[in-house]
């Protein structure tokens, strides 16, 4: 989704802004733009497409000025183009705002500011806001005020950074339902949307909340609320650092994250599993005893991958702490007026802690009454602050726009809160031993998987140039069906169907002939049987089948016209092995098809719009 960088300090500000919106760019964007305020003037430069795009055009143009504002763009209202893309500027020229969110009532403020005379250039929903700053700019109101007065007669979502020519060295932030961090440096501060885009200069931020606004000059940052009343807020410290925010050799991020996956699910259990009690311990959920024993209902609501971990919570939750769990689509749960009984525990997954969505089903889950955990990677996000405690996972920052390690990471949270609760209720000292000894022997077995990445680049060259595949697993296997095609469309633009093998046969059988690549996931675990009739099915029907298989299980080759052996384990944590050849398998068909990998099209990292 959108990006916004702001810099005021006494650097040059362009070249500080292009690095930031470079850092940006893993959000997904399709143009980008920066204005840059000096000596009364303000200089303004977009363009459509990728961020080089703008670097070329910017070639040879003398901007100077040591306070702007940046942003990648992800359209929403109005096509991609250069006119559409931030900064959007008043009639004047001289005052540029960079917009994330959707400015819900902008048609009848346009309307109204057009009667006054302001004149408007682009389709989109934010170029109102600077018109509107500039209405509000007069009778010696500073910046700050101008734009609080803006923002109480907006309705709708943003995160917005302003300049303007006549007051040096001030940007004014503000936020609504999209995220806004202050970077605190030595003579020099920054706005952002995400941490990403500043941490090359400082790791103490403030976020800002919802209804707050920052005024930002080199020297400092005030804030108060969109009334205009002041507000005290802390500096917090960033975990992560620059180096994870890098490629570190390699050439994606995707690939990085995925050879990742051994030590950041380390990070998700360190400290955390208790062999001796079989039990692992969690302080962040603020639950006690007594109240884990009193839940009746779990409800878990997610979007996209983080959905496909639900899943997979919903039966390690259900099997091993004996409570009725569902799971829903976040987009689906916050209009769908969900029963909230006594006792209904919500859990909501984010990597990001940003997703609107979700954001939106954790306040409707609160409204009702339930208690909120979140499962969230990135520290300080909205979901991550608004839930009544929650887990980490620890996975650090995730930039490709594929999810892989937060996936793994998030299953092994979900694992962790299965322990943890399981022992407070049904699960034996002996049963939680075993997962906890299993669970821990996880990243090792996926190491093994990533040695040997040869069959699967191989099993890429055959089937690259096919449109269709489908995806099958059963049980715990169901959802890495779902998130093995997930991957290979976002990524490839392959289309590809996860279903349930045993539905196959409802439908999806019509696909099958010589031409369709069927993926199946049949490692040795309490489905095994129950597949091999499925992948008996395909084979009648001359399918390819692709076999995701246990080591040492000669018979499926046999059947299957390649097969990806992964290390041997419980079948609860059969999709922490199991999704890896899928991730590495999307990825090298992807590259053979010379997709952009790390962003892929039409995609952000993620959708903070609805
Ligand atoms: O940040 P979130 O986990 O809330 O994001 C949810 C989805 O947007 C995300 O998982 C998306 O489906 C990914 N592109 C999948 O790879």
């Amino acid at each position: 989704m959108c990006g916004i960088i702001g810099y005021s300090g006494s650097r040059s500000s362009l070249p500080v802004l292009i690095e930031g919106l470079r850092r940006l760019e893993y959000r997904g964007y399709d143009s980008a733009g920066v204005a840059v305020a000096n000596d009364g003037d303000l200089q303004v430069a977009k363009q459509a497409g990728k961020l080089r795009k703008l670097e070329e055009h910017l070639r040879g143009v003398e901007i100077k000025g040591t306070y702007g504002i940046a942003h990648t763009r992800w359209a929403t209202h109005g096509e991609p183009n250069t006119i559409n893309a931030h900064p959007h500027v008043d009639t004047s020229g001289g005052i540029a705002v960079v917009h994330n969110g959707i400015i819900e009532n902008f048609t009848t403020l346009q309307t109204s500011l057009q009667e006054k005379g302001h004149k408007f250039r682009s389709q989109t929903d934010t170029e109102v806001l600077a018109h509107l700053i500039e209405e509000n700019y007069t009778n010696g109101a500073t910046l700050e005020r101008a734009v609080a007065s803006a923002l109480r007669m907006v309705e709708g979502t943003y995160g917005i950074a302003v300049v303007s020519a006549t007051e040096p060295g001030k940007i004014v932030g503000a936020r609504n339902g999209s995220p806004l961090v202050v970077g605190i440096g030595h003579g020099e501060n920054f706005v952002a949307s995400d941490v990403a885009a500043i941490l090359a200069h400082t790791r103490d931020v403030i976020y800002l909340d919802d209804g707050e606004i920052a005024v930002v000059t080199e020297d400092g940052c005030r804030t108060m609320t969109v009334e205009e009343l002041p507000v005290t807020k802390d500096i917090e410290e960033i975990s992560w650092n620059l180096e994870q925010i890098e490629k570190s050799g390699y050439e994606h991020f995707m690939k990085k994250e995925i050879f990742e996956q051994p030590d950041s699910m380390r990070n998700t259990m360190r400290g955390r599993l208790l062999l001796d009690e079989g039990i692992a311990r969690l302080g962040g959920p603020n639950l006690s005893p007594e109240e884990i024993r009193q839940i009746k209902r779990i409800v878990i609501t997610a979007c996209g991958t983080s959905w496909h971990a639900a899943m997979i919570g919903e039966y390690l939750l259900e099997e091993f702490c004996k409570i009725p769990v569902e799971v829903e689509y976040a987009s689906e749960f916050r209009y769908r007026n969900p029963i909230v009984h006594d006792g209904t525990l919500v859990i909501v997954i984010s990597q990001s802690g940003e997703t609107t969505d979700t954001q939106a089903a954790l306040r409707e889950a609160k409204r009702k009454g339930a208690t909120v955990l979140g499962i969230v990677n990135v520290v300080g996000s909205t979901i991550a602050r608004e839930t009544d405690g929650g887990v980490y996972i620890h996975a650090g920052p995730e930039i490709g726009v594929a999810s892989t390690k937060a996936f793994t990471c998030q299953v092994v949270a979900l694992a962790l809160l299965t322990l943890w609760m399981g022992r407070y209720r049904d699960m034996s000292l002996i049963q939680g031993r075993k997962l906890v000894e299993e669970l821990w022997s996880i990243p090792s077995k996926i190491q093994t998987i990533l040695e040997d990445e040869q069959p699967i680049i191989d099993i890429a060259q055959t089937y690259y140039k096919h449109s269709n595949s489908i995806y099958l697993g059963r049980g715990y296997n169901f959802p890495v069906a779902l998130e093995g095609a997930l991957k290979l469309k976002e990524i490839s633009y392959i289309h590809a169907e996860g279903y349930p093998a045993a539905e196959m046969k409802h439908g999806p059988i019509a696909l099958i002939d010589e031409n369709m690549p069927v993926v199946f996931i049949c490692t040795k675990d309490s489905a095994y049987e129950k597949i091999w009739n499925n992948m008996q099915e395909v084979r009648a029907r001359k399918g390819r089948i692709i076999a995701v298989a246990s080591e040492g299980d000669t018979e499926v080759a046999k059947l299957a016209d390649h097969v990806l052996y992964v290390p041997h384990t419980m079948t609860p944590f059969t999709p922490l092995v199991s999704v890896v050849p899928l991730q590495l398998l999307a990825y090298h068909m992807a590259l053979l098809r010379d997709c952009n990998v790390d962003q892929p099209r039409n995609l952000a990292k993620s959708v903070t719009v609805e």
